[in-house]
């Protein structure tokens, strides 16, 4: 990016920063960089960072927010909600899209419900066969059962809540519930018979604990909290020349130990364990809200169900977001561990507007000053298109905050082809550039709060990716706050600063 591409500020910005700039001395740079990495898939699970988690469950290709496309295969057409939703279902369709992807909510291990593009619920019609996608609240007769076929799992067998089998009828396009026969050779020339199709999985802290159910999920996280980061981590982490970790947590924290369902109490034990283990070995924490009520992104790290965002669309959920920060800036800010509050983690553009943002990160900030002047709060750019700016005149009133940008060579396609090199003077070059923007005299310090060693590069060598590793540990060492690395613990190595230091990939 050149200077000149950037986006401008407004006239409006530059008189409002220049009478701020006289507060500039409270907000001098702090005595030391930081040099963190996340503690991703901890007390926020992310499936890729550790699969093994989902291992246990029955059925665990299907939890929430999978996205799955239906097969007739007497028929040879997709299933499809029509208009997307709102009216009836249909099976006549030959490409399968939108229209035609039904996400799961997962009910029990073989129950579900299928939400379509429009977000209605499959359902019966008013006690009919007739089967419509129009609920908005689903019920027990928008709930059915998933019968796979032994030895080929995406064959299946769909029983609605009147015991009847969802079927296709020729003679009209339509899907209805009245299929009688209980047993089914599974031939093509059986109407109740689609193949299933997943086309899109989650694999967040909805998914486990729903997938485990109540039963299970308690044992299992508390063990995984338990187990996945323990206090040698912190004697690692504090030798090997980090100083700090970023601790992704929930929103249902706030109400341990009996959060709402299917989330589990028990992760603010483990941020408490952290807190003494950080102090003992001088390791300073940023708790990152990284999954806020109702997903600020819809990935499946902010604790989304089936990929809607719905974050910050009414004041009562940004005030309980609030809530949130309120309880871990009353618990942890008279500790000395606690070096920041992020108040959340990449909001998405355009789903998350600024305005609610602004009127959050000021809800937010504020929160955190009841109860403590030395904490820096932490605010996160958004994701998508926008100015990596646009949250200067809201920082340039306040004091101690720090902007949160994110640099992967990874998301977007111009990285997809890139070699080495260029990946290499990307970070030198347009990084640099980049940060360079965000981090001015009298604006809000800044952050490289997640980046990565990974790349696109296929067949790299160690000294590549020692390279790639220098350049980024050169450049971002200059963000005025510091950098995270994502993340300690990966089972794929790259993403994994424990192991990129301990094979010599990374020095410090
Ligand atoms: C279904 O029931 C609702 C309310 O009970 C009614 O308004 C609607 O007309 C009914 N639809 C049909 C097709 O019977
Ligand atoms: C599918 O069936 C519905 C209902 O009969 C009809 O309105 C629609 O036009 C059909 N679409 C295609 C692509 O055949
Ligand atoms: C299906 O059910 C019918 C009647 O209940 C029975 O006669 C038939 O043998 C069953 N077929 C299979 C394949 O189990
Ligand atoms: C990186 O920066 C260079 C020059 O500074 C520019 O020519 C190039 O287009 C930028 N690359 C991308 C992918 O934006």
């Amino acid at each position: 990016m050149t200077s000149q591409s950037l986006p401008k500020l407004s006239p409006a910005f530059f008189t409002f920063s220049c009478l701020l700039s006289l507060s500039v001395a409270a907000r001098a740079t702090p005595n030391f960089k930081v040099r963190a990495v996340s503690l991703g898939g901890w007390l926020v699970t992310e499936g890729w960072i550790k699969p093994s988690l989902f291992d246990g469950i029955i059925n665990k290709d299907l939890l929430d927010g999978t996205q799955v496309q239906f097969l007739s295969v007497k028929q040879g057409k997709y299933v499809c909600a029509e208009s997307g939703g709102g009216t009836i279902i249909v099976a006549n369709r030959t490409s399968a899209s939108g229209w035609e992807t039904f996400k799961l909510w997962r009910v029990s291990e073989t129950e579900f419900q299928f939400r379509v593009f429009n977000r209605e619920f499959v359902g019966l019609q008013n006690g009919t066969t007739d089967v419509v996608a129009v609920s908005t609240t689903p019920g027990e007769s928008e709930t059915f059962q998933i019968v796979r076929k032994s030895g080929d799992m995406n064959r299946v067998r769909i029983m609605a809540s009147n015991g009847f089998f969802l079927q296709v009828k020729k003679t009209q396009d339509l899907v209805t519930a009245d299929f009688e026969s209980k047993n089914t050779t599974w031939g093509n020339d059986d109407p109740s018979v689609f193949v299933m199709s997943i086309v899109g999985t989650m694999q967040g802290e909805f998914q486990v604990t729903n997938g485990y159910g109540p039963l299970k999920a308690p044992t299992i996280m508390r063990k995984h909290w338990a187990t996945f980061i323990t206090e040698p981590d912190f004697q690692f982490i504090s030798s090997s020349g980090l100083n700090a970790v970023r601790i992704p947590v929930g929103w249902w924290i706030v109400s341990d130990p009996s959060p709402p369902p299917p989330f589990v109490g028990g992760s603010l034990e483990a941020l408490d364990n952290a807190f003494t283990w950080a102090e003992k070995y001088n390791v300073k924490i940023v708790i990152d809200l990284h999954a806020a009520p109702g997903s600020q992104n819809g990935y499946e790290h902010s604790g989304s169900r089936d990929g809607s965002q719905e974050w910050g669309q009414s004041d009562e959920n940004i005030q309980q977001t609030v809530a949130v920060i309120d309880f871990l800036a009353s618990r942890y800010a008279s500790r000395p561990g606690l070096l920041a509050v992020e108040l959340i983690n990449e909001p998405l553009s355009p789903g998350v507007s600024l305005d609610s943002l602004t009127k959050y990160y000021k809800a937010g900030y504020d929160t955190v000053r009841k109860y403590t002047t030395s904490a820096y709060v932490v605010m996160s750019n958004r994701l998508g298109l926008m100015d990596p700016q646009e949250l200067f005149p809201l920082a340039s009133g306040l004091q101690g905050v720090v902007v949160d940008v994110h640099y992967y060579n990874l998301f977007s396609s111009i990285f997809y082809s890139m070699t080495v090199q260029q990946n290499i003077d990307y970070v030198y070059n347009n990084r640099t550039s980049e940060l360079n923007y965000v981090t001015t005299a009298n604006g809000p310090l800044t952050f490289v709060g997640e980046w990565t060693a990974e790349w696109r590069v296929s067949g790299a060598t160690k000294e590549d990716y020692q390279r790639f590793a220098v350049a980024q540990l050169e450049v971002f060492g200059r963000a005025s706050f510091g950098w995270s690395y994502w993340t300690l613990k990966n089972v794929r190595d790259h993403w994994s600063i424990e192991w990129m230091i301990q094979n010599g990939y990374i020095a410090l």
